[in-house]
């Protein structure tokens, strides 16, 4: 059987409880005498054999409890959505009101923070009669969540909405799996509403086939404040910068460059690294059309170089941590800094550490001037009429202003709309928004986020730079040839068919 979790918290937070999520991503439930008792979602085992978290034994005795509150206070909202959660499992059977609709969402998103910002959207469904059913899959980048949600389509068992970023919208798109809600953008009038790369991106074959969230920037340094403040180190511009800071941190006993050796993060690193040492252009010559030229190039030998060169300053050897771990790291200043996506500013935000005063970020040495970007969006799969609509008002919601300021300021990105309002963002966003909004020179698609290219591609580059990073004995020159070899047999798309791959 498929995944998923099914989401209680609606009834709960009518019934004058608020959910509260540890640092890790568990929920709890919390009440107004401030008791706090163990949040009440229950899970739904797998056969793809992913570890789905909250599953404790708690959590019958409580699901009984809340079940008998929701039912004696004649909530009818909170009993009506109970039958629905129920329903959606098959453990409950009769017909569901009209007035109440459910969706289910298959993402990846489990950290406090990432919580945290859905269930803003969450809660305004939730106001419109829609219940937002969590189908989560843990696993940073979405490693796990794109295999389960394959899966769950071939076996005819497809969640409503799907977090599906980047090249693969248009791929799913041109395989007929999603839902085209062209009406949806001609009355809000989308096109004026969007940045044009996040445009293009969301209806690939010239139909709006996913609603965006928020963009992240990739290529951002994030350097605990305290410990910067501390030994009067600036935050560094260039890599000579980089080096000293690192070098006076290590004698200090502090762990200069926080890093996890889980291949999405080896790749985070990496093209940050290669867009440093060369250019936008050349960035999309290696990993958006794949030319092999590009791997045998000097700019790619610098940036596999100064890879290795920055082991020296990570903690050996270099251990397999989610990012959240990581971004644990430089909050206890057990780590003076971290390359990562700023939703690790959402991440620490969540844990009470605020932007400039536990942590500032700044754009890794010379990317400066480029925006290496992911935009999260929410697809609708195409199934049958009867979730249309409120597959369609998740859409519109999602890109209203209100709930664009909330949820990107929370999840730490940027809104995708043209003119958000600028008062609500931190430095790090203000900065990433400047940036973002220059236009396509200078913004550039992710390799490891999806935005680049096909998963085929992406997961056989990786593979290599992964092997680069973990074995010290194999050269740079191996590498790039062997990425040069692999290039040739590598899908390529022709330019120009969708928006990352357009030279705007
Ligand atoms: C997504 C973010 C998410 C991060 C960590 C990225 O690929 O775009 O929304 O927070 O992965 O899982």
């Amino acid at each position: 059987m498929a995944s998923y979790l099914l989401r209680r918290e609606h009834i709960l937070l009518d019934l004058g409880y608020s959910v509260i999520r540890d640092k890790e991503g568990s929920a709890k439930v919390q009440t107004k005498q401030k008791k706090v008792l163990p949040y009440v979602e229950f899970g739904i085992s797998t056969s793809m054999g992913c570890k789905l978290p909250l599953y404790n034994w708690l959590a019958p005795i409580l699901l009984s409890l809340v079940n008998f509150v929701a039912l004696s206070s004649a909530q009818a909202q909170a009993q009506l959505t109970t039958q629905s959660s129920a329903q959606l499992s098959g453990q409950i059977q009769g017909p569901i009101p009209a007035a109440i609709q459910s969706v289910q969402v298959l993402h990846w998103w489990k950290s406090a923070s990432e919580h945290k910002a859905i269930d803003v959207l969450a809660g305004r469904l939730a106001q419109e009669n829609i219940v937002w059913h969590d189908a989560i899959i843990p696993g940073g980048s979405g490693i796990g969540a794109g295999i389960v949600l394959k899966s769950r389509i071939l076996a005819g068992n497809a969640p409503e909405i799907a977090q599906l970023n980047g090249v693969m919208i248009s791929q799913w798109a041109n395989l007929g799996l999603l839902l085209e809600f062209d009406t949806v953008a001609s009355s809000g009038k989308w096109d004026k509403l969007f940045f044009p790369t996040v445009w293009e991106l969301i209806q690939p074959r010239g139909h709006l086939v996913a609603a965006p969230l928020g963009i992240h920037r990739i290529n951002t340094l994030f350097y605990n404040k305290k410990i910067f403040s501390k030994y009067n180190l600036a935050p560094p511009e260039t890599w000579d910068e980089f080096e000293s800071a690192a070098e006076l941190l290590q004698k200090k006993g502090i762990v200069p460059l926080a890093q996890s050796s889980e291949p999405w993060q080896i790749a985070t690193l990496f093209e940050t690294l290669l867009l440093s040492e060369s250019d936008a252009t050349f960035y999309r010559a290696a990993f958006v059309t794949k030319e092999s030229r590009a791997f045998n190039d000097l700019r790619f030998f610098r940036a596999l170089q100064r890879l290795r060169f920055l082991k020296k300053f990570m903690q050996l050897p270099v251990q397999e941590q989610s990012w959240i771990e990581v971004t644990h790291l430089l909050a206890s200043g057990d780590a003076g800094m971290l390359v990562m996506g700023d939703w690790a500013k959402g991440e620490l935000n969540a844990w009470g550490v605020p932007t400039d005063v536990g942590f500032a970020c700044v754009a890794v040495p010379n990317t400066a001037n480029y925006h290496l970007y992911d935009v999260d969006t929410l697809v609708m799969l195409a199934k049958d009429n009867a979730s249309r609509a409120s597959q369609e008002k998740v859409a519109q919601l999602a890109v209203s202003p209100l709930l664009q300021a909330e949820y990107n300021q929370i999840k730490g990105s940027i809104s995708v709309l043209r003119n958000p309002d600028l008062s609500k963002m931190d430095s790090c966003s203000r900065s990433s928004w400047k940036m973002f909004s220059r236009g396509s020179a200078v913004q550039v698609p992710s390799l490891a986020h999806r935005m680049a290219t096909d998963e085929i591609s992406k997961d056989a580059i990786i593979a290599e730079i992964v092997r680069f990073f973990m074995d010290d004995t194999i050269s740079v020159a191996d590498t790039q040839h062997r990425l040069a070899a692999i290039s040739h047999s590598l899908p390529k798309r022709k330019a120009g068919n969708d928006a990352q791959n357009t030279y705007r």
